[in-house]
Formats: C-alpha cells, structure tokens, sequence
C-alpha cells in the first residue's frame, strides 16, 4: 500500500515530476539498517567522552553532571530559578511542598540579540537585572532573607561540582564575549553581589537534567532527560564504574547523570555520509560552522532553514510553484531569505490532513505565494514531512542507544523542548522508529516532562541548599 504522502505526490498534474522530486528527497532519507550503525557509532563516540584518554579529543562530551540523586517528592524548600537556553529567559520562584505538591511563579524576559553575541558582562547584568524586576514584583527584594538559586544554563560546561560550571562552547546562536572557559556560576553571582541582591547561586544544571529531575519527581522509573526544541541533547543516569572521567566520591548511590551532550555528534566527521548538501548549507552559514553537527540535522533551531533550502532548490530545478512562472522571482526573493522558513510551519504544515490544506496555503501565503495550488501544497507538506521524520528518526536512535545501554527493564524518558510539544507527529514517529531499534526486553515510555528546566533546577538547587547549610553548621 502507498504511503499517504506517495498518494498525494502521485497526484500531482504533471507525473514525469513526481520521481524528479524524490530524486532529490532521496538524500533525506536514512535506512533502519543506517541508523543501526549510527548507533553503533554513538556509542563509541560515548564511549570516547566517558574516558580520561580521549575526554579531551572527544565531540560527545558526557559531561559529569554531580547529580546523584534523584528527587522522591519529599523535597521541601522555597528558592529561585534562572532558566537560560533557548530564545527566552526566565526566572522562576518556586515552592516545594514535600508532598510531591509544587507552586511556581514565573516570568520570561527575552534576550535581545545584540546580548546574545556582546559582551559576556552585559549578559550576567541583564539577567541580574531580570532578576530583581522578578523579585521586587514578588515583594521579596527586601525580605531579609538569602534565597537559594538553581541555573538552568543549557550550554555545554565542565563542572567541578554542582556550583561551579566552565563554559567549554556556545550553542544555539549565543556566541557572548569573555565567557567560554570561564566558571559561569561565578559570573552570575558577581553580577548578583554587583547589584546588591540577596541570593545565591546554589547550583547549575543542564536542562536535559532539569527535564529528568521534574519527570523523576513523579515518576521514578525516569533514568533519560531529553530535549527537543532549540536544541537537542539528552541526559541520563550513568553507573560511576562506567565514567572513567569521575573524580568525585564514590559513596552511594553509585550513579551519576550524565549531560551527553549528543549535539555535537558528528562534530569529527562521523556523520558525514548521512548529511546532505542541506544539512551542509545550514552549517556553513550558521554561526559556528562545523559544530553541532547533530543538532543541526534534528532541532527546531535549523528545521525550518533546510525545509527552505529544499524548496528553493525544487524551485530553482522548476519543480516547484509551476503555475506562478510570471512572479516566480517575487517567490524567490521571499525564499532567499535566511531563516525566512519558521520551524513552527513545519508543524502547522504537517497539522494539515486531507487534500483542503488550508494551514499550508496559509504558511505558503505568509512567506509570500500568493495562491498555492494543490500541487504546492502537496509538495512543500511532503518536504516538511520527509525534513521531521529525518529528525525523529535521529533522535529515536540516539534514545535507543541510552535506553539499550541502561539496560533495564521499565526506562521513561522525561522529554520536553517546542519541537516535541508542538509538532503533530514528531513522537509517533520517534516511538514508531524506536520498537525496532531498543532491545526487545525493555519497555520504555516517553513522557512529556512539563517545565522541568525550571522544576528540575529548583529541586536540585533543594537539595545542594541542604548540603550547602549542613556544611555551614
Ligand atoms: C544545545 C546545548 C545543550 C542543551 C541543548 C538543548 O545542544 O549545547 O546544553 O541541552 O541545546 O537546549
């Protein structure tokens, strides 16, 4: 039986086209067979990152994370959050309960992008800046008290403990002066003590872990943090005797999480043979070419980039807006624009089901084509479709890859980031990928892990508070 998408290319008007199309769609698609050996790949490349003789040369990093242990709901505290990562940054004032029971203030200020490539110093001010606009609005500015504080900073770092982080690279689009290298706790709280603000920084975490951290909470069978949104990365809970790297104790639990990481897969080469002349267009032309090389196949940040770039590519093949010859170069000024294809019309394209396609029209509308036909439509839906299930299908297998090697028989995998909540079918496709690639006697499960950078960094900032004031006693 022919796929559904097959059909409605099938029904193209002019048929000889159909195969041209796929032709050049044909480089988007990787065999079950190809991501079994990725996988194998991965795991090396884990591997690699996990022991002292390589850590240094490796692209996967498995950054130990100095969380041991996970949360039961007893925790009880009240603290703040600063989640910084993504396109916006929050701040959060949390109250754990100990009954499993959470109330969450919170508010998100946005980065201008002028912030996001300065300088380091005005980055750490601004987000003490957002921090006492937050607390004088929950009237505890001048309260008396010293807050605790858990940063949620989502960029991959060496640390030495829970409260002390080197930032080793800038992802997603940050590239701020002064702050690679440097212990990102200690810029935060000087920009704090500089502003007079009473808090402390009591700890960081990755959001991978935050996400774990928040779906643990409630459900303890929860060993993967997965996130799929800006970026990709995953975290999960790591034997001590498997990370040649560790340098703490070794009392129990004998476990640590490990940030993996994943992005920058494929950073050395490895990927090559699955990347397409897309995926190399988006890497040249980002801000750190070269880096990042498995994210920018998967996440939302560069989605909707190599759906343009395969549109105009169709278009510049005149496979594509047939009937529109006469203002074909208006369309093409509007595709030439870099980052003109939103990530969020991969979703809304694919919501469409039927021949009706009235979002599609309405994206293509957007982007300036004015009066799609079917055709249109049909095809732009089957790149967005061919460019996300590429996606889930990567990501499946790097979660296969953890889920294998943790080896046991009931794993959840907490997951949150834009591109998992919103898009219509990413998770189908991800599980649907996965029950032929995750050895047959695991069960798993993935579960939507709501607000767990924010959650999962107060629940960990909890936790190193009480450790913070036993060691004060
Ligand atoms: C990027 C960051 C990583 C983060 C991920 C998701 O890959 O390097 O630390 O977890 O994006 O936000």
């Amino acid at each position: 039986v022919a796929s559904p998408e097959k059909h409605l290319i099938r029904r193209h008007r002019h048929p000889e086209l159909n195969d041209q199309i796929e032709k050049v769609l044909d480089s988007l698609k990787i065999s079950d067979e190809q991501l079994i050996h990725m996988m194998h790949i991965l795991e090396e490349e884990m591997n690699a990152g996990l022991s002292p003789a390589t850590h240094k040369k490796a692209s996967v990093k498995m950054f130990p994370t100095y969380v041991r242990n996970i949360p039961n709901g007893t925790e009880v505290g009240q603290v703040l959050a600063l989640d910084l990562g993504g396109t916006n940054f929050r701040v959060l004032l949390i109250d754990l309960h100990g009954n499993s029971k959470i109330e969450l203030t919170s508010k998100i200020f946005v980065i201008p992008q002028s912030i996001m490539i300065g300088d380091g110093k005005h980055l750490f001010r601004h987000l003490a800046e957002c921090l006492e606009e937050f607390m004088e609005k929950e009237n505890i500015l001048n309260s008396g008290t010293c807050y605790p504080l858990g940063f949620t900073f989502s960029f991959p770092c060496q640390q030495e403990s829970l409260a002390s982080a080197r930032l080793t690279a800038w992802t997603k689009g940050f590239s701020c002066s002064g702050v690679v290298n440097e212990d990102v706790v200690k810029l935060l709280q000087e920009a704090i003590n500089e502003k007079g603000i009473n808090a402390k920084c009591v700890s960081l975490v990755n959001d991978t872990v935050g996400t774990l951290m928040a779906c643990a909470y409630k459900d303890p069978s929860t060993a993967i943090g997965l996130i799929l949104g800006t970026g990709t990365n995953a975290c999960y809970i790591e034997s001590l005797d498997r990370v040649g790297t560790w340098d703490g104790d070794y009392n129990e639990p004998k476990q640590v999480i490990i940030n993996t990481e994943w992005g920058a897969f494929g950073d050395n080469g490895r990927l090559k043979h699955l990347r397409t002349k897309y995926d190399e267009e988006v890497d040249i032309s980002s801000i750190n070419p070269g880096k990042q090389i498995f994210e920018k196949m998967i996440s939302g940040m560069y989605m909707g980039e190599i759906v343009r770039l395969i549109i105009l590519d169709l278009l510049q093949h005149e496979l594509l807006f047939l009937g529109h010859r006469d203002t074909y170069s208006d369309y093409k000024a509007a595709l030439y624009n870099r980052g003109g294809f939103y990530t969020k019309f991969v979703s809304t394209v694919e919501t469409d089901e039927g021949i009706k396609f009235s979002n599609t029209r309405r994206v293509l509308e957007d982007i300036g084509i004015q009066n799609p036909t079917y055709d249109d439509c049909a095809i732009v839906q089957h790149i967005c479709r061919q460019v996300s299930k590429r996606a889930a299908r990567l990501a499946g297998a790097g979660l296969a890859v953890l889920i294998n090697r943790i080896g046991k028989s009931n794993i959840t995998a907490g997951v949150d980031g834009s591109l998992y909540r919103f898009h219509p079918r990413f998770k189908r496709n991800m599980e649907r990928c996965m029950e032929s690639l995750v050895n047959k006697d695991i069960k798993f499960k993935l579960t939507l892990s709501d607000d767990g950078s924010g959650k999962g960094a107060a629940m960990v900032a909890c936790v190193a508070e009480r450790i913070f004031e036993h060691d004060k006693e």
